[in-house]
């Protein structure tokens, strides 16, 4: 068709070929542009939806991305798992998590920069995915509750708890390595006059679950607030993510598949994502995580387990579910 048209308009032979050359080499710029610009703009799609290898693969295509407030918000239990929790869910196409711990609603300087400030923090979305937050201190910091209210009345708030006997030698474990063994031993850091448990220690008052979750009672429905638990994403987590799916309106995607248990440590490493560079992401939690506890005599382990079991209890009747701490 090029030929043609230059054969009939240009009457000189030379002429002819000149023209049709040059008219093949505007198509070929043309077309070779055309391709560029479309991969590209597969593959920034592709980037941002994070898609995964396997059966798991986002439908979303949307392209509007932009930092969005969260609908979720993991407000705590800190040292039970929040961090697995978070990154195990990040398995999900659905989900964009913000990677570091941004103490919005419980730290007055950064309370005072306001929602846009917050909203700065987050990571891009579409407007079909969920957006995640894990600030562990919230759950513990009483004015919060109000604070997340007035953000938003809908969002979903997920706690995750673990025996609070456990946890409190957990969170002991991190300090007395922060404060170099300078603390005193276990035995007497959480034990006063003996025998009597110290509750005025953060450490013991943290895992009294039913006192801050009274707290939040006062702002949100028991509809949207979602327990996970600890051991369980420890023993088995597909089937308590799918739980936290669940609860948050996300297709059903992780299954055991997208795990598998790091041998030495004992804990389960996650399989999911397509990486930015398209390789399978597998990974493990930070060596910070999962860590040896220091050793604590039997007695004062039984002295809080004994401490915590009434309010355990009245926990396990609120929630309606049994979490079968000691
Ligand atoms: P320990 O280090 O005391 O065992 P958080 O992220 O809220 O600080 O919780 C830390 C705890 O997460 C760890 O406490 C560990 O028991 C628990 N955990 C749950 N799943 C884990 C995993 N897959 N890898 C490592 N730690 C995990």
């Amino acid at each position: 068709m090029v030929y043609l048209t230059s054969a009939m308009v240009l009457p000189h032979k030379s002429l002819k070929g000149f023209a049709f050359i040059a008219v093949l080499l505007v198509l070929t710029i043309f077309f070779v542009y055309c391709m560029k610009w479309y991969t590209n703009t597969v593959k920034n799609t592709n980037k941002d939806l994070n898609l995964f290898e396997g059966n798991i693969t986002s439908t979303n295509y949307d392209t509007n991305f932009k930092k969005r407030l969260p609908n979720a918000i993991i407000i705590g239990s800190n040292k039970s798992g929040t961090r697995a929790l978070l990154v195990f869910l990040k398995i999900h196409p659905d989900v964009r998590a913000c990677p570091v711990e941004v103490h919005f609603f419980n730290q007055e300087e950064n309370y005072a920069r306001g929602l846009d400030w917050y909203r700065q923090r987050m990571p891009k979305s579409s407007a079909k995915q969920l957006t995640i937050e894990k600030t562990p201190a919230y759950f513990i910091t009483s004015n919060v509750p109000e604070r997340v209210f007035n953000m938003s009345k809908d969002v979903k708030l997920l706690v995750i708890v673990r025996d609070p006997t456990e946890r409190a030698i957990s969170e002991y474990t991190q300090l007395a390595l922060k404060h170099n063994s300078s603390l005193p031993p276990f035995e007497e850091y959480v034990v006063k006059n003996g025998n009597v448990i110290n509750d005025k220690r953060s450490v013991v008052k943290s895992g009294v679950y039913i006192r801050h979750l009274r707290h939040w009672m006062k702002f949100f429905p028991l509809s949207q607030i979602h327990f996970v638990s600890g051991e369980q994403l420890v023993q088995n987590p597909a089937p308590e993510l799918n739980l936290v799916e669940n609860f948050l309106n996300l297709r059903p995607m992780i299954t055991e598949k997208n795990f598998y248990i790091n041998k030495t440590k004992g804990f389960p490493c996650f399989i999911g994502k397509i990486g930015l560079h398209g390789k399978r992401k597998t990974g493990c939690l930070k060596g910070n995580k999962g860590r040896k506890h220091v050793q604590v005599r039997s007695d004062v382990r039984t002295l809080l387990q004994d401490y915590y079991r009434p309010f355990n209890n009245e926990l396990y009747s609120v929630v309606k579910r049994n979490f079968q701490w000691p």
